[in-house]
C-alpha cells in the first residue's frame, strides 16, 4: 500500500524519500509534538501528520517569506492558490521576462505566493540568495511549474492535514532548541555546511558544524530526542564531517541511485546520514548501514507533483 502525502512547496533537498525511514523512530502517540527547526518544504512534519504520529506540529524556519507562505497554507490557502494562479498565467503572456519581474518584485515586497512560484519555476526548484538577501536563482527554461490547478489541490490538501494542530514560526535553530518542550520529537536537516565556516549559498542562513554541536548539546542537556540528517557520500564523494559520537547514534541510508546520477549514466549510490539521539536508537546501531525498504512505513508518494 502507498499513502498520498501532499507536497505543496517544491524545495530543492526535500527530505520526502527520507520520511519512512525517519518516521519509523517516531512510535505513534509516544510525542505530543513534533518540531522541524529548519523546516522547508516540511516533508517529515507532513508525513507525520498524514500516519497521525503527534498531536501538535511545528514548522520552523529562518526565512521569513516561508514561514509566512506556511501560515497562509495553514489558515486559508485559497487566497495563495489564486494569486499563485495569477502569477502563473502572468508568465505565460511573456515567458522567462515575466519571471524576472516577478523575481524583482519579491525582493521589494516579499509576498509569500511569489514565493511559491519562483520555486515552483526556479531551477531545480532550489532557493539560492546572493550576499543581500536577494533571490537570485534563474528560471527552468524547460519547464514551466506546477500548474495552477495542481497546485491549487497539494496547497488544500496540506491545509487539511495540517490546520488547527500546527504553528508556523520564524526563528533562529538555536533559539528553538531552548525552547524545546516535555513530549518533543525534533527532526533536523539544515544546510550543508563545511568544517571551517563560510556561508552556503543556497540558503538565507548558515549553520557551521561547532554551531551544529552547540544545538545537540542543548538538546541533550534539555533530554529533548531527535534526528539529524548530516553527513553523507554519493559514489566516492563524501560531504560533511562526522559529528562526534557522544552527542548521538548514526546510522547510514542506502536510499540508492540519485537521479542526477541515473540521469547521467552513473552508477552512484548515496548514502544518508540519519544521527538518532540516544534514547530513540538502541546501542549497537552504530554505522549499520540500512536500506529504506527495511522500514516498516510504506513509501510515500507525491505523485501530482513529481
Ligand atoms: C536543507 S533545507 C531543509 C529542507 C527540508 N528538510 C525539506 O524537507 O524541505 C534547510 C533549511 O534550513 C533553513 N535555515 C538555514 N539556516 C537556518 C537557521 N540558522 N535557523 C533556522 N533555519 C535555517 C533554510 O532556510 C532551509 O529552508
Amino acid at each position: 500500500m502507498r499513502y498520498f502525502v501532499p507536497h505543496p512547496i517544491p524545495y530543492q533537498g526535500s527530505k520526502r524519500r527520507l520520511a519512512q525511514a525517519v518516521l519509523s523512530y517516531v512510535q505513534a502517540g509516544r510525542f505530543r509534538r513534533l518540531v522541524e527547526p529548519f523546516a522547508g518544504s516540511a516533508a517529515i512534519t507532513l508525513a507525520a501528520a498524514r500516519h497521525q504520529k503527534c498531536e501538535r506540529y511545528l514548522i520552523a524556519d529562518k526565512l521569513s517569506p516561508l514561514i509566512a507562505l506556511w501560515r497562509d497554507i495553514l489558515q486559508n490557502p485559497s487566497p495563495i492558490a489564486d494569486e499563485y494562479e495569477e502569477l502563473w498565467y502572468r508568465e505565460r503572456t511573456r515567458p522567462i521576462a515575466e519571471f524576472y519581474e516577478i523575481r524583482t518584485e519579491f525582493n521589494r515586497d516579499q509576498r509569500p505566493a511569489k514565493l511559491l512560484y519562483l520555486l515552483a519555476r526556479c531551477v531545480k526548484n532550489a532557493v539560492r540568495f546572493n550576499p543581500s538577501g536577494e533571490f537570485n536563482q534563474s528560471p527552468d527554461k524547460r519547464r514551466t511549474g506546477t500548474r495552477p490547478d495542481a497546485m491549487r489541490k497539494e496547497l488544500n490538501s496540506a491545509h487539511r492535514l495540517l490546520h488547527g494542530k500546527t504553528d508556523a514560526i520564524c526563528i533562529d535553530f538555536l533559539h528553538l532548541f531552548q525552547t524545546s518542550e516535555v513530549g518533543d520529537f525534533f527532526y533536523l536537516d539544515p544546510p550543508y555546511q563545511g568544517t571551517s565556516g563560510g556561508r552556503d549559498p543556497r540558503y538565507i542562513g548558515g549553520v557551521t558544524r561547532e554551531l551544529m554541536i552547540e544545538g545537540l548539546m542543548i538538546l541533550n542537556e534539555r533530554g529533548t530526542p531527535f534526528i539529524l540528517s548530516y553527513d553523507g557520500s554519493c559514489g566516492d564523494r563524501t560531504y560533511g564531517d562526522r559529528l562526534p559520537a557522544n552527542l548521538a547514534r548514526r546510522v547510514l541510508l542506502d536510499v540508492g541511485r540519485s537521479s542526477q546520477a541515473t540521469l547521467n549514466g552513473k552508477d552512484h549510490v548515496t548514502i544518508e546520514s540519519l544521527y538518532i539521539s540516544h534514547d530513540l536508537a538502541p546501542a549497537g546501531v552504530d554505522e549499520t548501514v540500512l536500506t529504506l525498504q527495511q522500514f516498516d512505513l510504506p513509501p510515500v508518494v507525491t505523485e501530482s507533483l513529481f
